[in-house]
């Protein structure tokens, strides 16, 4: 059931704590900044091709980033156009990334792959689904069940298993030591967010709006692509996510004031101070912008409203600052009376290609 929440997806956003707990579960050792995933840490691949759909394509943006960050080249590709245009594999170990396991356009990309002599493996949630099966190696995200249509809590479990799968196989010991702790701090962080977030308020005051834009740079790019599909998919209302650096190069021309942007401003760093400059070009339309920010930067200046989040690992306040979206996302869908579990036209699980 429910327990008590007006819908599933509710329950699994607020099952992210839980979820995440069982992800790390054993896998991370905070004092050496080890990671374990098994035999998988002997993969060592020396490129990546990770293919996906939807949400889990996301997540493939993100693991590709993590991997070329490592020094692996890595790309993400969405498998519908992998089975349509595959690209040389030469070595390159292919990821497909499924909740399910069963998505049609995943699974004949990994065929694809595995016809050309292509290692596979898969990402998913679901022990003993087609891929788990299929492919050479499995890394389970143990989420636990999913039954909202959208995908929530599986989403955050994909980007740390992405981690851990990163950690062992490519990353340096500096790495690992700033970010295993930060891995470690998730479930509590998340908890804080659904403890004390203002995203209902910010649904409120945005529910009428035509259409709304999320932007965000390097690890928040996938969020900002994942906060605009959440949104659609669930709302039924007008999304569009882009990297940030990318605005100015068409999509502000439909920027004005009836067009809230959220943007995803994490960290003091240069990428923070672009996106920063971002912000400040939206913000000049009248826009109305809506900060998720970890107050490191000067975004709460510029924006209309802010979502918090703890601060931390770029990496992890991807997690982070998707809880808030999603939680957005939720609130804006439910205002609007839709079918929140079962959003019209879509399924849980795509089996035709
Ligand atoms: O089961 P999968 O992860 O392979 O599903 C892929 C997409 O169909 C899925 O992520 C879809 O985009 C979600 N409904 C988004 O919330």
């Amino acid at each position: 059931g429910k327990s008590g929440y007006d819908h599933f997806m509710l329950k699994e956003i607020h099952e992210q704590p839980r979820a995440l707990r069982q992800c790390l579960r054993g896998r991370v050792e905070e004092q050496t900044a080890s990671v374990d995933i098994g035999d998988l840490a002997d993969l060592a691949p020396t490129g990546v091709q990770f293919v996906a759909c939807g949400t889990s394509y996301h997540a493939a943006m993100y693991g590709a980033q993590l991997f070329r960050d490592a020094g692996v080249p890595a790309q993400a590709f969405l498998a519908s156009e992998y089975a349509t245009s595959p690209p040389p594999v030469g070595n390159s170990l292919v990821v497909g990334i499924s909740q399910s396991g069963e998505t049609a356009d995943t699974l004949s990309a990994l065929r694809e792959a595995e016809s050309r002599g292509a290692r596979t493996l898969t990402l998913t949630n679901t022990v003993g689904s087609t891929m788990d099966r299929e492919c050479d190696h499995t890394l389970y995200i143990r989420s636990g069940p999913e039954i909202g249509v959208a995908a929530s809590k599986t989403f955050a479990g994909q980007l740390t298993a992405l981690n851990l799968f990163s950690m062992a196989t490519a990353e340096r010991n500096s790495t690992r030591r700033d970010v295993v702790p930060e891995l470690r701090k998730l479930p509590g962080n998340v908890q804080k967010i659904l403890d004390s977030s203002s995203a209902e308020a910010v649904a409120d005051y945005y529910e009428d709006a035509e259409s709304y834009f999320f932007i965000g740079r390097g690890y928040q790019y996938p969020v900002a692509l994942e906060g605009a599909l959440k949104l659609k998919e669930i709302s039924y209302e007008h999304a569009e996510g882009f990297a940030a650096g990318e605005l100015k190069h068409g999509p502000l021309a439909l920027v004005d004031e009836n067009t809230p942007v959220f943007a995803m401003a994490v960290g003091d760093d240069e990428k923070a101070r672009k996106t920063l400059g971002n912000i400040k070009e939206v913000e000049a339309r009248d826009a109305p912008v809506v900060a998720v920010t970890d107050g490191r930067n000067d975004a709460e200046r510029y924006a209309d409203h802010v979502l918090e989040i703890p601060e931390t690992h770029p990496r992890a306040a991807a997690v982070l600052g998707n809880v808030q979206l999603q939680l957005v996302s939720y609130h804006i869908a439910d205002q609007l009376g839709r079918s929140i579990d079962k959003p019209r036209n879509l399924a849980k699980s795509v089996t035709v290609e």
